[in-house]
């Protein structure tokens, strides 16, 4: 099962940025987790990493070329502005699951309209790097069961 995690803008900068709302663990952190998490469960996991909202459109729609059974993306401030990434989704037909390290409904309003989650099977948010992991096993769980 192949597994694409997807992270925007300024994710690059966490363990930098804000360390009262992202924490104080960094990228290659994450990163680590990621891969340690896909090993543990024999999950094949590919990482992408940018700050721009084209290069995240064409590895979406890259993702379709290469079989990616599913998405977990990290849009960050694109969630609340990408139309463009909201159509990558839905051009892709890729079951997909929203995350986010901070809790993005406590915060400010602006926050609160998520484009991904109009096209996603999940989101799941404010729970930091175990987000990753609960979007993981959600992924895994659901396209098992779509197999059958
Ligand atoms: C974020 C939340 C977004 O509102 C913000 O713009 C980010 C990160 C999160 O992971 O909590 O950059 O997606």
């Amino acid at each position: 099962m192949k597994i694409l995690v997807i992270n925007g803008p300024n994710i690059n900068f966490i363990g930098i940025r804000e360390p009262g709302i992202y924490g104080s663990r960094t990228y290659e952190d994450l990163i680590d987790f990621i891969k340690k998490t896909a090993e543990e469960e024999a999950i094949e996991v590919s990482l992408f990493q940018s700050n721009h909202e084209g290069a995240i459109v064409d590895r979406i729609q890259e993702a379709y070329f290469e079989k990616i059974d599913g998405i977990v993306i990290n849009p960050a401030a694109y969630t609340h502005t990408s139309v463009a990434i909201l159509d990558a989704l839905k051009a892709v037909s890729i079951p997909s699951v929203e995350v986010h390290l901070s809790d993005i409904y406590s915060r400010d309003e602006f926050r609160h309209v998520s484009y991904p989650s109009l096209v996603c099977i999940k989101s799941v948010y404010g729970k930091g790097f175990e987000g990753y992991r609960e979007a993981m096993l959600f992924l895994r769980d659901y396209l098992e069961k779509k197999d059958l």
